[in-house]
C-alpha cells in the first residue's frame, strides 16, 4: 500500500505535555491541520499560515467539522466482559463468581475469542478508544487472539494472559508454573510486537498463591519494560479476605510489593480504599492508580478519592473496566467520574478530565512519547468529535460561551453519536453512519 501525506483540517485540542493543571496547559486550535504520514503524526499546524506558503493538493486534505483529538487510552478492561456487561445485582466477589467466571471460560475456544477480539476491538473505535490495556482470560489462546486482531488495525494495544491459580473454578484455573510458563512465551512473541505490548496480569491477590506471585515477579524482573496491570482495593469485602490470606502483608498493596509487583509501568485498577502507606508506596515506586468510575458505581464498589490519590503524586487515569464498568465510551466514564466527586464535594475540570482519558493515560503508562497527544513523532491514532452528535447536545451548544463550557457539555450528554470518525496508525478504522 501507498501511504501519502495526509493533511487533516479542523479544530484541534490536546494536551502537549504531562501537567498536574491541564486546564491551563492545553493546546487548542481552531483551524489547524494534523499532517501525519506512515502512521505517524508529522506536525500541527496553522492552517491559514501553513496554506499561503505550503500549497497542498487537495485530494490531500481531509476536512473534519468536529473537533479533532487524540485517539482515547482506555487503561484497564477486560476484552472477555463484553458480553456480560449490564448484569443485576451483585457486588464485587459475588459478580466474579455468577456472572465473570462462566463467562471467561467460553474463551478457552480460540475461534469464538477470535470473533470476539475483533468485535470488542471495532467496539473501542466506535466509543473513540484507540488504545486499551485489556485483560483476556486465563486461556492463553485469548491473548493470541486479541493480538492477532489488534495487529490487523495496527493498533496499539497492551494485553496480558490472567494469572489465576486459585479459589476460582477448575477450567479456569493455571498453576504457579503454567502461569509462568504460558505468559513467558507470549510475552517473547508479543511484546513489542508490531504496536503490541504484554501486560503480566495476575488477575488480584486472592486468585494467586504466593507461588504464582514470586514467578509473577520474577517475570517482571526478566522484562523491565513490560507492563503489569491488576487490581487492588476495590471492595471492603475483597480488602478483608486479602488480609486473611496474606496475614503478614501490612496491607493490600504490601502483597504486591513484597513479590515485586508495584513499579514503573504497573497499572493497578481501582484504589478506591488505600491506607496512608499504600499511597507513599505507590508514589515512591512510580505505579499508577486507574479510577474506574462506571464499574466503581455499578457494582458498588465505592467513591474514588481522586484529590488524595493526585495529591501524592501518583499517576492516575480514568478507564471503563467493562464488564464491571457499565460503557466503553470515555466520555461517558467522565461524566461519571464528575459526578463520583460531585458526592465528595469536589469538582473535575473537563479539561482535566479529558486529560485523564488522553496524554495523562499515556503517563500512566509510560507511553507519552508515543501516544496521547498532537507531538511531532508520535502516532497517529485521533478521533473526530461531533457537538452537533445528539440534538439536545446540539441544542446546549449553542449557549456555551466557552470552550470549557463546551467540552463539559460534550462529556455530560455524550454517547456514541458523539465519536464521529476513528484513525488508527493514520488510517480510518470507523466512521460514524
Ligand atoms: N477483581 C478481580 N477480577 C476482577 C474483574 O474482572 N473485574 C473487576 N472490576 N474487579 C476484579
Ligand atoms: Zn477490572
Amino acid at each position: 500500500m501507498i501511504m501519502t501525506k495526509k493533511f487533516h483540517r479542523g479544530a484541534t485540542l490536546h494536551f502537549p505535555k504531562n501537567t498536574l493543571c491541564p486546564e491551563q496547559n492545553y493546546q487548542y486550535l481552531e483551524d489547524a491541520i494534523l499532517i501525519t504520514e506512515h502512521g505517524k503524526i508529522i506536525d500541527l499546524v496553522d492552517a491559514e499560515l501553513f496554506l499561503t506558503t505550503h500549497p497542498v493538493p487537495p485530494e490531500q486534505i481531509v476536512n473534519h467539522s468536529g473537533l479533532l483529538i487524540p485517539g482515547m487510552i482506555d487503561t484497564h478492561v477486560h476484552y472477555p466482559q463484553m458480553e456480560m456487561i449490564a448484569s443485576y445485582g451483585r457486588q464485587l466477589l459475588e459478580w466474579l463468581n455468577d456472572y465473570t467466571f462462566p463467562t471467561e471460560a467460553k474463551y478457552v475456544e480460540q475461534h469464538y475469542a477470535a470473533q470476539q477480539a475483533d468485535e470488542f476491538l471495532q467496539q473501542l473505535f466506535a466509543h473513540g478508544t484507540t488504545t486499551a490495556s485489556v485483560f483476556a482470560t486465563v486461556h492463553p489462546q485469548s491473548v493470541d487472539a486479541f493480538f492477532t486482531a489488534a495487529n490487523t488495525y495496527q493498533a496499539r494495544m497492551i494485553c496480558g494472559k490472567v494469572l489465576m491459580d486459585r479459589h476460582c473454578p477448575d477450567n479456569l484455573r493455571d498453576t504457579a508454573d503454567s502461569g509462568y510458563r504460558e505468559s513467558k512465551i507470549l510475552l517473547e512473541k508479543w511484546h513489542h510486537q508490531g504496536r503490541a505490548l504484554y501486560a503480566i496480569t495476575p488477575r488480584f491477590a486472592p486468585t494467586s498463591t504466593p507461588e504464582q506471585l514470586v514467578l509473577a515477579g520474577q517475570l517482571a524482573q526478566e522484562y523491565p519494560d513490560a507492563f503489569i496491570q491488576t487490581h487492588l482495593s476495590e471492595n471492603t469485602d475483597e480488602i478483608n479476605w486479602v488480609k486473611t490470606l496474606f496475614p503478614d502483608a501490612p496491607d493490600y498493596l504490601g502483597v504486591y510489593e513484597r513479590y515485586g509487583l508495584v513499579r514503573d509501568r504497573a497499572l493497578f485498577g481501582h484504589g478506591i480504599h488505600l491506607e496512608p502507606r499504600e499511597y507513599k508506596t505507590l508514589a515512591s515506586n512510580h505505579a499508577s492508580v486507574i479510577f474506574c468510575p462506571t464499574s466503581n458505581l455499578f457494582i458498588g464498589s465505592g467513591l474514588f478519592p481522586y484529590f488524595s490519590v493526585k495529591e501524592h503524586g501518583i499517576p492516575v487515569a480514568i478507564a471503563s473496566d467493562v464488564g464491571g464498568g457499565t460503557s466503553l465510551n470515555l466520555l461517558v466514564n467522565q461524566a461519571e467520574a464528575y459526578k463520583i466527586l460531585q458526592l465528595q464535594h469536589q469538582n473535575l475540570n473537563p479539561f482535566e478530565s479529558l486529560y485523564l482519558c488522553t496524554q495523562g493515560a499515556a503517563a500512566a503508562m509510560q507511553l507519552e512519547h508515543q501516544i496521547g497527544n498532537f507531538n511531532p513523532g508520535t502516532e497517529a491514532d485521533f478521533i473526530e468529535l461531533d457537538f452537533g452528535g445528539t440534538p439536545i447536545l446540539k441544542q446546549r451548544i449553542k449557549q456555551a460561551k466557552s470552550l470549557e463550557e463546551k467540552l463539559f457539555a460534550l462529556i455530560m450528554l455524550a454517547d456514541e453519536r458523539v465519536i464521529h470518525q476513528t484513525y488508527v496508525h493514520g488510517q480510518q478504522v470507523y466512521c460514524r453512519q
